[in-house]
């Protein structure tokens, strides 16, 4: 370990700024390996301070200080202190001051891709959370709120392209030394973290947008030459994001310029900072050939994402990072909205909520489990995760369900006007919905700061005799780390009671109260609702559109599962019971495997799924997700403990085999019916078609016959997007043989020279179901088009496997552990962002049978024991093996 003993910051201590930045002026003269940063500051105490401070203590990491100035006079070594850290200067005086701080710092050598780095030959930044510390000594944190002016400077051939926030407002050469210059301004006033700057030989793509008031916006999307055709839908995404942000929540764009750059080297997915947006190269780029379906909704779903920020986030910022979920949960809630009104709201509901099982309910049941709200960390980097993002997001749309779509836009519009500048806490919001709309949310902040999945079991009782319909719920949340006891939540539970017909009954309390909405709260431990003149026993649909991020039980026996994915009115619901009907058989059959027992026959489910499939009034890229049966982790953690990852994987084989011959004529047929003819468009109703027919082929593969898998061959041959080719090897991976070899030969000749095509073909190898798997990946590592310094190569080979792979990860004799585990210790070298996340793969360990638990807790020991860890995978590795 660098630091021995890593701290640990809470939330109870945070305390007001001792000064304040008001005006930020950088000279910036970039260079690959020494980097000149000039940085004259205007400072003043805080009037808020606690107390009157003796010193400014400022943030600064891996720079060189070259000289530093108090109201222009220079200062001597002695009259400041370093360390590491912090760049500490006393003896100021009482009033407002300048600084002026000249420093080095080298973009070529950052691979943690945190502050000014190189990413091919383009210098980027990345400033959240605290890489701002990186480029010049700050009060890098988001409560300290400045006005920017940043000059660059660079070799003219090198760097023809200088960016920076806001609008530009001088340019030129700088006589004939070859160097040339930009002056960029940002009018509002920002918090470190969304500085940005640019510099490269970049071509750029533009567009216009006119806002609600009739303003004329720029939109410019900054790529590597030749990559200016792939820019087209991202161009198309903003433009709607802009549009949408409008009509939805009031939103308007606020500078003349809105300015994408991607990149090819980049920790996450994207950056909001102001005007100027980074972005992960694989959420711009998209042609048909090139990017499949997923690509292309990704792409739209992230662009509004960080166009979303520019109010929730930028205009409104986070008083300090424990406020994250304020900007991200807001912001996805935000982006899930947009999708939905653009495309199927039952079908991005759905894909949501996967995305929360998958990623959330783990991480909230396992070691690394924490409150949307920490209250404390070790490494902020660490908090970026499905809880603050995902489970944020549920919070918000818990309290939209609560408050009513217009009820929530009068509390936006409240928030947006009341905090408008500020930096602002997950409290200021809650009071703006509370006072907007009249609500009591005291007892809803408890989902802010206690973590964990609530479990709650309902269950209805019929007495025919009154004609009454008894629901009782009983709601616990399991302790977490840290957090034993647990208190009630309040939770909004939207629900209908089916009649014989299948129609959703009028429902009124036994108090006479009528439920129009369908919306009951649940607030305490355990409680009872009395529905009144139900004439026959009802079927319950409960937990509609998942309106609360629960774990729900419920005594719904199979019969009535059948009858809700024949009925229920609620299409969410509807695809819920055949995902909860599909788990009860693959429960069995896991169990049956891990006894040496055949399972039984599934031929009651496949009948019922292919009851719900004939409706011709659902649409395509819904009946997709109802063919998508429950994934292996959904089914591990359905079990819960004890989890041998290969019955698991033989009881989902078994069951798709069992589909695949039940349903083969029906499924041939939408294979056919469900072609899309013509030109490529990535719009949802062509992409629910190619959905709905390439699940059909992948679910008539798993029949293994060999017509079957045949026609997965000829259909990547004829593939003529990269859609239809990826769904054809997301087949052929899992089949042995030279089909495979032949393909995925075929893939890598035509698309070694695209790096981001080229990640799939990793990643599809990785996912590979064979038993090789792990050794594959070894093998992988030593390929050319492979680097561990590449983030996207890192998750398209490691992500894919440790993440996707369950048998290849979890393969009995810990091949696929230590294999995950080497490499983590390898990327921490460097990247401690990348190789703390890449740990995370690890947190469900303790769910896995006795000796893949041994394994796995041998290999984190490993690490753990390691001398050299960077703070980030300190803190995941202790608290994973806690
Ligand atoms: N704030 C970015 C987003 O959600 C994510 C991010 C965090 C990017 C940290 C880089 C570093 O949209
Ligand atoms: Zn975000």
């Amino acid at each position: 370990m660098d630091d021995p003993s890593p701290q640990t910051i809470y939330l109870k201590d945070y305390t007001p700024s001792d000064y304040l930045i008001d005006t930020v002026s950088l000279d910036v003269n970039l260079h690959p390996t020494a980097t000149r940063v000039r940085s004259r500051l205007t400072v003043r105490p805080n009037p808020d301070a606690v107390a009157r401070p003796s010193a400014i203590v400022l943030d600064g990491e891996a720079l060189e200080l070259d000289e530093v100035r108090l109201d222009a006079k220079k200062l001597s070594p002695s009259d400041y202190t370093r360390t590491d850290n912090n760049l500490t200067i006393p003896n100021l005086p009482d009033g407002p001051f300048e600084l002026e701080i000249t420093t080095f710092c080298n973009p070529e050598a950052n691979k943690a891709l945190s502050g000014l780095y190189r990413s091919r030959d383009i210098f980027c930044t990345q400033c959240e959370a605290q890489g701002f510390r990186r480029i010049t000594y700050f009060l890098d944190r988001p409560d300290v709120l400045a006005r920017y002016t940043t000059r660059l400077q660079a070799d003219k051939e090198m760097a023809p392209v200088l960016l920076s926030n806001g609008n530009l407002v001088g340019s030129g050469k700088n006589g004939n030394s070859g160097t040339h210059f930009a002056i960029w301004e940002d009018p509002h006033p920002k918090p470190s973290y969304l500085f940005a700057m640019v510099g490269g030989a970049l071509v750029c793509v533009s567009g216009k947008f006119t806002t609600m008031s009739g303003r004329e916006v720029d939109l410019l999307i900054y790529v590597e030459p030749g990559e200016e055709d792939r820019c087209a839908w991202a161009m198309e995404s903003l433009k709607r994001s802009m549009k949408w942000d409008e009509e939805r929540f009031g939103r308007e764009y606020d500078l003349d310029v809105f300015m994408i750059v991607a990149v090819s080297d980049f920790n996450m997915g994207a950056m909001e900072n102001k005007g100027l947006n980074v972005f992960n190269d694989k959420l711009i780029l998209a042609r048909p050939e090139t990017a499949t379906d997923a690509d292309y909704a990704a792409i739209e779903a992230v662009i509004g994402h960080e166009y979303f920020h520019n109010w929730t986030g930028n205009r409104v910022t986070c008083r300090d990072w424990f406020q994250l979920c304020l900007k991200e949960g807001l912001t996805v809630f935000r982006d899930q909205e947009f999708t939905s009104d653009l495309r199927s709201r039952a079908v991005e509901r759905i894909s949501d909520v996967r995305m929360l099982k998958t990623h959330q309910f783990p991480e909230d049941s396992g070691p690394l489990a924490h409150p949307v709200r920490p209250d404390c960390y070790i490494e902020i980097n660490n908090f970026y995760t499905a809880t603050v993002y995902e489970k944020g997001a549920e919070l918000c749309r818990m309290i939209e369900t609560m408050v009513g779509r217009e009820g929530f836009r009068a509390a936006t519009d409240l928030y947006f006007e009341r905090h408008d500048g500020d930096a602002a806490t997950v409290e200021d919001f809650i009071s703006c919905i509370s006072e907007a709309t009249d609500t009591d949310l005291d007892q809803f902040m408890r989902w802010y700061n206690q973590a964990g999945t609530p479990e709650v079991v309902a269950s209805l009782s019929y007495n025919t005799k009154d004609k009454v319909a008894e629901l009782s719920f009983s709601q616990v949340t399991p302790a977490t780390p840290g957090q034993e006891k647990k208190q009630p939540l309040h939770m909004p539970i939207k629900l209908g009671l089916l009649g014989q017909n299948g129609d959703d009954l009028p429902l009124r309390l036994d108090s006479g109260e009528e439920i129009t909405d369908g919306l009951i709260h649940l607030r305490d431990a355990s409680q009872t609702f009395r529905f009144t003149d139900i004439p026959s026993p009802p079927v319950p649909s409960l937990l509609r559109g998942f309106s609360a991020p629960i774990k729900l039980t419920s005594n719904l026996s199979e019969r009535d599962l059948e009858f809700l994915m024949a009925n229920d009115s609620d299409l969410f619901n509807r695809w819920q019971a055949g995902q909860s009907y599909a788990l009860r058989f693959l429960t069995r059959a896991t169990a049956d495997f891990r006894n040496g027992k055949d399972p039984a026959s599934a031929s009651a489910f496949a009948g019922a799924l292919a009851a719900s499939l004939r409706d011709e009034t659902l649409e395509p890229a819904y009946r997709a997700e109802v063919l998508k049966l429950p994934s292996e982790s959904d089914v591990a953690r359905e079990i819960g403990k004890d989890v041998d990852p290969d019955a698991i994987h033989n009881a989902r084989e078994w069951l798709r085999a069992e589909v695949s011959h039940a349903l083969h004529g029906e499924l041939e047929e939408l294979y056919e019916t469900n072609a899309v003819p013509g030109p490529y468009s990535p719009e949802a109703e062509d992409t629910g078609k190619r959905a709905l027919r390439n699940a059909a082929l992948a679910l008539l593969a798993a029949s293994g016959e060999e017509s079957d898998v045949m026609r997965v061959s000829a259909h990547y041959e004829r593939a003529e997007n990269m859609t239809d080719k990826i769904a054809a090897l997301g087949v052929l991976t899992h089949q042995e043989g030279k089909l495979r070899e032949a393909a995925f030969d075929d893939f890598y000749g035509k698309w070694k020279d695209d790096h981001l095509v080229i990640d799939k073909w990793f990643s599809l190898q990785a996912i590979s179901n064979l038993s090789d798997a792990p050794e594959r990946v070894q093998a992988l590592i030593k390929h050319p088009l492979f680097s561990f310094k590449t983030p996207n190569k890192v998750r398209a080979l490691f992500g894919a496997f440790a993440n996707m792979n369950p048998t290849g990860f979890c393969r009995a004799d810990g091949a696929g552990f230590s294999l995950v585990a080497d490499a983590v210790l390898e990327i921490d070298t460097f990247n401690p962002q990348i190789s703390a996340r890449m740990l995370g793969a690890f947190k469900s360990w303790r769910m896995l049978e006795s000796s893949r638990q041994s394994k796995a807790k041998s290999e984190l020991e490993r690490i753990a024991s390691h001398n050299k860890l960077s703070r980030d995978l300190f803190e995941i590795v202790t608290k994973t093996l806690d």
